[in-house]
């Protein structure tokens, strides 16, 4: 049975004034967000992973950048076209977000108590104690020791792991029902990154909230995601289930993608595939499909027009003209 909706957002679309020209940093985007699901948005630096999420919290900044077209229905609402006021009453209390830097986002000269209780202070109304209370639990629940002594410590007091988990504990202080976990823990070392993404599933699983875990890393979404969606060049270019996904990529961009993480590829001794070349230029994107430059399986034809995402199957989208081709393996160019 199709779950309804939480967040749908369709042809979300942001561009970028830049000297160089208009960057279209995210194009025609459309996805749904089920209750409950977690969503893995994977995509090599500079895709349009972090930008899809800022236009979600109004937070694209501006200029240079702005939400060309789209819309966002939450709550029966549209987040792209509510009022500055509203949105900042939806984002930190239903929608929240976690980024890879804690640093940017916890102030230095604050303790983590003071910016734990004002989250709530200013959402919820909540007094000071009872809101002090509260972040000690939150801090607690996401496993920091001590908690009651860890309100009165500053950021650069602790670890980068504990830190980030300051910031989990920030993000679900007014018990969101959609986290964007914008590579939460790409700036941390192997075994606190798993711990962290230990702690988010737990999370998920006792809240029941929906995620948007964004990461240019499969091998983070592997464990974790219900569905992927693939981002090349500002635009999703494949998406399903995320087991078979991984089990049977159709695009050859998502190909690659699998190809390249070591934990996936299957032998340990085998030289690592990397994708030949580079993300395209944003403000140079030529009239076909943008990742035609580096696809092994490419024709004539792709350089014509963008491929559109269509569905293959029941529960899985690929924007591609040469599926059938790239199934059987036949390489344009071996
Ligand atoms: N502040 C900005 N000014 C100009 N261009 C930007 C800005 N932020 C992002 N972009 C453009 O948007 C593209 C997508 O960025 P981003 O969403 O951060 O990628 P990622 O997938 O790594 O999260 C970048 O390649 C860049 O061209
Ligand atoms: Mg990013």
């Amino acid at each position: 049975m199709k779950k309804e909706a939480l967040l749908s957002v369709r042809d979300l679309t942001v561009v970028f004034d830049t000297h160089h020209g208009t960057v279209r940093a995210v194009d025609g985007v459309s996805f749904d967000l089920a209750a409950g699901e977690t969503l893995g948005l994977v995509g090599e630096s500079g895709s349009g992973k972090t930008v899809s999420s800022l236009a979600l919290m109004g937070l694209v900044p501006s200029p240079p950048g702005t939400v060309e077209r789209g819309s966002a229905l939450f709550e029966g609402r549209d987040l792209l076209a509510l009022p500055a006021r509203e949105l900042r009453r939806v984002r930190g209390a239903k929608i929240a977000m976690i980024f890879q830097d804690p640093m940017t986002s916890l102030n230095p000269l604050l303790t983590v108590g003071r910016q734990l209780t004002e989250v709530l202070e200013v959402h919820l109304g909540t007094n000071r104690r009872e809101a002090r209370r509260v972040a000690a639990a939150r801090l607690g629940g996401v496993g920091i020791p001590s908690p009651d002594e860890r309100l009165d410590a500053y950021p650069h007091e602790l670890s980068g792991g504990m830190r980030q988990r300051v910031m989990i504990a920030m993000a679900l202080m007014c018990g969101p029902s959609v986290l964007f976990a914008d590579e939460p823990t790409t700036a941390l070392d192997v075994t606190i990154q798993a711990q962290i993404l230990d702690l988010l599933r737990g999370l998920q699983e006792k809240e029941g909230m929906s995620i948007v875990m964004i990461t240019h890393d499969l091998g983070v979404v592997a464990g974790m995601a219900d569905r992927v969606h693939v981002m090349y060049a500002g635009r999703l270019v494949e998406a399903g289930p995320t087991r078979e996904l991984f089990a049977q990529p159709a695009h050859p961009y998502t190909r690659g993608l699998l190809a390249s993480v070591p934990r996936l590829a299957g032998d340990p001794n085998e030289a690592l595939y990397a994708i030949p070349g580079q993300p395209p230029d944003l403000a140079r994107l030529d009239a076909g499909c943008a990742y035609a430059p580096r696809c092994a399986f490419a024709v004539d034809g792709c350089g014509a027009a963008v491929p559109p995402l269509e569905r293959t199957t029941e529960a899985r989208l690929a924007a591609c003209f040469e599926l059938a081709r790239v199934a059987r393996g036949e390489e344009s160019h071996a």
